[in-house]
């Protein structure tokens, strides 16, 4: 017993010097760090939706780094095939074999840019990977990296000449995060940080990737009580039900909850999930697959007011 809470506090300090690690470079954005190390716990996916210039890469770049993970960007462009991403099979020519040459989804760390920019078929492509850890070309199967965790990006003033992705993609995506702009404060230390060099180039790996699956486990134990459990799913029925909805939260995205509640319990050191967990995470992880019906829309309803409403109102267990 004595050994596991040695091993669990060594495990939150080492988590505790990814975020500072991660704030020598990213100013100003605490929250957003909290969450994306949450998902990453918690075997998510996130999408950044930002303009451009807010730090996304940086931020993706800086999370390898602290974890010496293997980190690939690909920036998505309409003429991006499937094949572009998830690796294609080469024909040897000395002895007509074929190989298979992996393609830049084989890494610890995807940064998807702007994945709204490519077409729908390779989008598919990209979130069945990363539901299923794993690709099939020409009828083979190979095992994606462990761990595996995709950053997309959009733009989302942007419109013209991309392709939106459909509901049951943005699904997939544990949570939809912003960074927004820093506060003038935090960007005059930024401006001061960089006039020599690069803070990125002084990041150092302070929690080795091969242990991430140790805590991502750790994180699985984190006990839910039924009161809670109940209380979670009260929220996401709810968003089936509510006036003015489409499309609310499926199973899948009870189940984002659930894990994110859980790794966040971790993340502050408990060993059980409170409803402030929940609290704190229900808009992260619902607002992006919540579609309102075109009457809600035009009378003025936004996704976020509503999923306010619903967590203010929800009786929370005690
Ligand atoms: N909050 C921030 N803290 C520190 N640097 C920032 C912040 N926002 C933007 N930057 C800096 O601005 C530049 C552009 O960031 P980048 O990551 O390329 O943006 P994006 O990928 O969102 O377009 C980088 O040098 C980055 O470090
Ligand atoms: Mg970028």
């Amino acid at each position: 017993m004595e050994l596991t809470v040695t091993t669990s506090e060594n495990h939150h300090t080492a988590l505790d010097d990814v975020k500072k690690q991660i704030e020598t470079v990213i100013k100003g954005k605490s929250e957003v760090v909290d969450r994306l190390l949450i998902c990453m716990l918690a075997r998510g996916h996130v999408l950044l939706e930002d303009v451009p210039g807010v730090g996304k890469t940086t931020l993706a770049r800086t999370l390898a780094a602290t974890l010496g993970l293997q980190f690939s960007r690909i920036q998505f462009t309409p003429d991006l095939l499937p094949h572009d991403l998830l690796g294609t099979n080469v024909l040897n020519p000395q002895d007509g074999s074929f190989s298979f040459h992996q393609g830049p989804v084989f890494t610890n760390l995807l940064l998807a840019d702007e994945i709204n920019r490519a077409s729908p078929r390779t989008q598919s492509a990209l979130l069945e990977a990363m539901n299923e850890q794993q690709v099939t070309i020409d009828g083979k199967t190979y095992p994606l990296a462990a761990p595996f965790m995709v950053i997309a990006t959009e733009n989302p003033v942007e419109f013209q000449g991309t392709y939106p992705l459909p509901e049951a993609q943005l699904d997939r995506f544990m949570m939809r995060l912003s960074l927004g702009y820093p506060n003038a404060e935090e960007e005059l230390t930024m401006l001061r940080e960089r006039r020599i060099d690069d803070p990125l180039q002084h990041v150092r790996m302070v929690l080795p990737a091969r242990k991430l699956p140790l805590l991502q486990a750790h994180v699985a134990q984190v006990s839910v009580n039924e009161d809670v459990a109940k209380y979670m799913l009260r929220l996401v029925i709810r968003t089936r039900r509510e006036s003015g909805v489409e499309i609310g939260g499926s199973p899948r995205a009870s189940l984002a909850l659930y894990r994110a509640a859980q790794a966040r319990a971790f993340y502050n050191r408990r060993e059980y999930v409170s409803p402030a967990d929940v609290q704190a995470l229900f808009a992260d992880c619902m607002t992006h697959r919540i579609v309102l019906n075109s009457a809600a829309r035009y009378g003025g309803v936004s996704v976020e007011q509503l999923i306010r409403t619903i967590s203010d109102e929800e009786p929370v267990p005690s």
